[in-house]
């Protein structure tokens, strides 16, 4: 039987183990997939070899295991972080954020190419969807609490893709098509937080990266005002898609997002 992990430190609340078993279950494969607890990567890296055909890296790994890794996906260079691994004859290294962002906004706006998005936060959520959105051929601009992060980030893309994003100090929604919440802003126990208090006008599509809770106060904002909102087991249930498909399986996509509810529902 083949086996799946996503490690981590901590790694308890993962939800990961619930949308992947559901996966193989619907596929009537048999394979297991488990969270594990890695405190140094070093010394767990030769069981990881040895037991997993693959894994999915999560904080605090995603950085270091690059030196693990013997050949990389464009993705892995531009966003500077792993966060799914095969191992083979040789050890191939992934990121399937950015993948995971296009392909939830690909719901709700099929066509993203020249679209305008105002993505708030410049950290490493942000990052992967800024790089998403360029390689989509939209216009992005960021807004970040902290504009030398912001800055930073705009210096890097300008840099690695010949491309510019706009750094912006205030949200100008009328001149926004998608509006994304890359922060941590909103996530529980703060749920009352929001990051953006200006109005959303309704034509703007709005989407949340935070899942706990699923409607966050950014989301409720976006949905009295009449916009139309993609929420952030999307863009969870996409990236683990793609994790999936790069492992050689045919994602189930409905089934995974029905057991993410399910498992967010039950906590
Ligand atoms: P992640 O990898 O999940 O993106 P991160 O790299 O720590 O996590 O980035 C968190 C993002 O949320 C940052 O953009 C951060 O803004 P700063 O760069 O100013 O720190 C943003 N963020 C977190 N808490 C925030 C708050 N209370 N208000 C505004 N932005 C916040």
């Amino acid at each position: 039987m083949k086996r799946y992990a996503v490690i981590g430190n901590p790694i308890g609340h993962s939800l990961s183990p619930a949308m992947h078993n559901a996966a193989f279950k619907e596929l009537g494969v048999k394979a297991a997939y488990e969270a594990l607890e890695v405190e140094r990567l070093d010394r767990a890296w030769e069981h990881l070899r040895k037991t997993y055909s693959g894994i999915n890296v999560t904080i605090p790994h995603k950085v270091e295991i690059l030196k693990y890794i013997d050949e990389r996906e464009m993705a892995v260079d531009l966003i500077g972080a792993v966060n799914c691994v095969e191992f083979g004859d040789v050890v191939r290294g992934y990121n399937t954020d950015m993948y995971g962002a296009v392909e939830a906004l690909k719901t709700e706006v099929p066509k993203l190419r020249n679209k305008r998005v105002l993505v708030l936060g410049a950290g490493g959520a942000a990052r992967a969807i800024v790089y998403g959105c360029l390689l989509e051929g939209m216009k992005v601009s960021v807004l970040n609490r902290t504009v030398e992060k912001s800055d930073e980030l705009a210096m890097e893309v300008e840099e690695k893709l010949s491309k510019r994003i706009s750094v912006v100090p205030e949200a100008l929604l009328d001149k926004t098509d998608i509006l994304i919440n890359a922060t941590s802003v909103g996530m529980a126990p703060k749920v009352d937080a929001s990051p953006l208090t200006s109005s959303i006008p309704s034509n703007v599509v709005v989407m949340d990266i935070v899942y706990n809770p699923l409607e966050t106060k950014f989301l409720k904002q976006a949905r009295a005002a009449g916009a139309r909102t993609i929420d952030g087991a999307e863009m969870f249930v996409r990236q683990g898609a793609e994790s999936l498909r790069i492992w050689g399986y045919d994602p189930p996509v409905d089934a995974m997002r029905r057991a993410v509810l399910k498992a967010l529902g039950g906590r």
